[in-house]
């Protein structure tokens, strides 16, 4: 039973229980409409309180029926809202856990909200590209103001306790257990008249003609082509310009337009893909492993440095090693104004910066690493080096501590077979800025344990991060991608695109910077050098005549204030030179220069990613293609509202019409360079898509 009633005397209770965190289901709004409708005709009740078992109040609407289809045409969300309001008996909401979405705004729709200490409540619709569309548009405004509720709308953050009592938006904080409050709540108000929220007017005061475009436009800037943001400005305006009645009707009609909008289905299939992650087909769920309760890192650069944050900021004694002195004090200092100028902006305390900074312990001594539960080598990408400090660690390290490393492409493999225990080897690929990016590729070597692969998860999982588990395979999920689509913007440069045109569709697209953007940050003689250790028949250098120029002409990006743009300060201007390299390289290809639009850049970039990333499934490298897309948002800077490029490219451009691109990318660039992966092929021609191909174990050749 999901929903269950009980009376204590004149006190009804109604309990909500639907784990994990009592979503409001069509059964639970249909338990609570059946068990509202029969106190409301017995007259021994005088007040009703609802309450939840388990770990939370609702947590929202159940977001998996939303991906089922259409409401039902009875029981929905607005004939719950209707039972609530017209109701003639006092309502009284005990709130725990997170009340988040349609649970908050179902203790809104009651006369009294009492919380247990460390409750959280909020709106947070706007992360999964919908809005609050239980009444909670037009009641937050009327009751905590315009502003604040459209600041905690458009946020999406919830309100701490203490925060949501200030601002008015509960009631009180129970001293003791919360339902035997709510229930002393309900006996102070038995026979009261109802206290609606529909019912509480706005201080015109409070609002101005301007403020509703002001809004609009800094949500244009902050939410960049979302959808959801804009809509939930315009349910607030309604809230503060109309009768509650017609504001409702303003939230339905923009909730339904939001639902049904891509945006929504592609972060709701994030919400979902990013949990899925942590799911490792041969891992057992229960598994037992000791917790993490220490760490190393070797390397105080700035990959090393940023690893040791991570371990800090989740209270995890650090020790940061480095092979020389000035350089660990360097790294040290680094990590120290870092820390100062998260403090400057408020983000953390000047204690914190202390608490944090004692935490990160600098050595020169490799003894000093027999204690760590977990090392990361976050050294230069040299095999060589790696595999001496792998032998080192076997020497020192105890026996169960995880020996991960940070390559971003070479083999663990190898560098577990430096040791005697390769079991215990495994790769951590964190993505700069460490102590910023989300994701950290989690590399499965052939002979890392399971349980070794369960306790590193655990370890990223408790630092904060997203992990992806990847095969240990060239470039891994993220950088194996990444090089045929920089091989395909750099083709479109000799084409007749300049860098600008191509970096500006792919921001406008949604991502955090273009491809010519990214290779000037990263600084183009580390791809350079990088082509140069690969057998020269494997590189199309066409691809790459315009960035090996522009190296050898001393243009190697933003740290020399040139590359394919120039520098001002952080400005990035169009260079002249870089455009005469590039027609002096189509020129040398022989290679008719056109043309290009914003979306045929986008589509080609994005495409050759997909294109590599389904042969990444195929090889069982990724486990999913969900995987694949949550390595890109996490990792990469792909905006969240496409899903990611797997989820865009079946569910937006459809996997016939993708595969029916590439081939044209393929005639353009030579089979030779780029071919449309056989799982695509097999998958259009069978008329299927990732979901019939996901998580199969049998593929995953390192597999347990
Ligand atoms: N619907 C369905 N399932 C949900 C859910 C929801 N709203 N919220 C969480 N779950 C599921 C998760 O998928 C997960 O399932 P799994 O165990 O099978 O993987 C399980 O509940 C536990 O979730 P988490 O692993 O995320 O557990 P945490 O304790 O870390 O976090 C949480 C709990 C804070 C509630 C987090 O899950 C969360 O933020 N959920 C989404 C909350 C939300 O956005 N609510 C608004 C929904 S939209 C809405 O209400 C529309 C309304 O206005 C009409």
């Amino acid at each position: 039973m999901v929903v269950s009633t009980e009376k204590r005397d004149v006190i009804a209770l109604i309990w909500i229980d639907n784990p994990p965190v009592n979503a409001l289901s069509t059964a639970v709004r249909t338990g609570v409409i059946d068990a509202l409708s029969g106190f409301e005709s017995d007259s021994a009740i005088k007040a009703v309180v609802i309450a939840c078992r388990g770990r939370t109040f609702i947590a929202g609407a159940d977001i998996t029926e939303f991906a089922r289809g259409p409401e039902p045409a009875q029981r929905t969300g607005p004939d719950l809202q209707q039972v609530m309001e017209d109701y003639d008996k006092p309502i009284v909401a005990a709130l725990h856990g997170t009340t988040l979405g349609g649970g908050f705004e179902l203790a809104l729709a009651c006369d009294y909200r009492i919380a247990a200490p460390g409750t959280r409540v909020g709106l947070s619709e706007v992360k999964l590209g919908l809005l609050p569309g239980g009444g909670g548009t037009q009641r937050l405004p009327r009751l905590i103001g315009v502003k604040p509720a459209l600041d905690a709308m458009l946020s999406g953050e919830p309100f701490s306790t203490e925060a949501a009592l200030a601002v008015g938006a509960i009631d009180a904080i129970a001293d003791g257990d919360v339902v035997e409050a709510a229930v002393r709540v309900a006996r102070d108000h038995l026979g009261s008249e109802r206290r609606r929220v529909s019912a509480l007017t706005i201080d015109p005061a409070s609002i101005s003609a301007s403020m509703f475009d002001a809004a609009r436009a800094e949500a244009a800037k902050k939410f960049r082509n979302q959808h959801a943001p804009q809509r939930i400005i315009d349910c607030a305006e309604a809230a503060a310009t109309l009768p509650f009645v017609e504001g409702r009707k303003v939230e339905r009609e923009n909730f339904i337009a939001c639902r049904n909008d891509p945006q929504s289905q592609a972060l709701q299939h994030v919400f979902f893909a990013e949990r899925l992650a942590a799911r490792v087909p041969g891992l057992r769920a229960d598994a037992h492993f000791d917790p993490v309760e220490s760490a190393a890192v070797i390397g105080a650069g700035t990959m090393g440095g940023g690893i040791a944050m991570c371990f800090a900021n989740a209270g995890i004694p650090v020790i940061l090693l480095d092979a020389d002195r000035a350089g660990l004090d360097r790294g040290m200092a680094v990590i120290r104004r870092n820390y100062e100028i998260s403090a400057s902006r408020g983000k953390i305390t000047a204690e914190q910066v202390d608490q944090r900074m004692a935490l990160i312990k600098p050595s020169l001594e490799h003894s000093d690493l027999s204690t760590a539960d977990i090392i990361v080598e976050a050294v230069f990408e040299d095999m060589a080096i790696k595999r001496d400090i792998f032998t080192t660690l076997d020497r020192v390290a105890k026996p169960d501590a995880i020996l991960a490393s940070n390559t971003s492409r070479l083999s663990i493999n190898a560098m577990a077979e430096a040791t005697e225990r390769p079991q215990q080897v495994i790769g951590t690929h964190f993505f700069s800025p460490a102590n910023v990016m989300r994701l950290c590729e989690v590399v499965r070597g052939s002979r890392t344990d399971p349980a070794v692969l369960a306790r590193t998860l655990a370890v990223v999982r408790r630092i904060g991060k997203v992990g992806v588990v990847s095969a240990d395979s060239d470039g891994f999920i993220g950088n194996r991608m990444l090089g045929p689509a920089t091989q395909q913007a750099n083709l479109m440069l000799l084409e007749g695109a300049t860098p600008d045109q191509i970096d500006s569709a792919i921001r406008e697209f949604g991502s955090a910077m273009g491809p010519f953007q990214v290779s000037d940050l990263a600084g183009l003689d580390i791809g350079y050098r990088s082509r140069r250790n690969y057998p020269p028949e494997t590189i199309d250098w066409r691809a790459y005549a315009v960035s090996d120029k522009l190296v050898e002409a001393g243009r190697l990006g933003q740290k020399s204030g040139k590359g394919f743009y120039d520098y001002e300060g952080r400005n990035a201007l169009p260079s002249h030179e870089v455009q005469d390299a590039i027609v002096a390289a189509t020129a040398e290809y022989r290679i008719a220069r056109r043309a290009f639009t914003p979306s045929e850049i986008v589509e080609r970039y994005m495409l050759t990613l997909v294109n590599t990333g389904c042969d990444v499934l195929d090889e069982g490298v990724a486990y999913r293609a969900s995987d694949i897309d949550i390595v890109y948002l996490t990792g990469y800077g792909h905006a969240a509202y496409h899903g990611g490029p797997m989820f865009w490219a079946e569910q937006i451009v459809g996997l016939p019409r993708a595969l029916e691109l590439i081939r044209t990318y393929s005639a353009a660039t030579g089979e030779k360079w780029l071919r449309p992966s056989p799982l695509l092929e097999r998958l259009v021609a069978a008329g299927k898509g990732f979901a019939d191909f996901d998580v199969n174990p049998e593929l995953f050749r390192h597999g347990s």
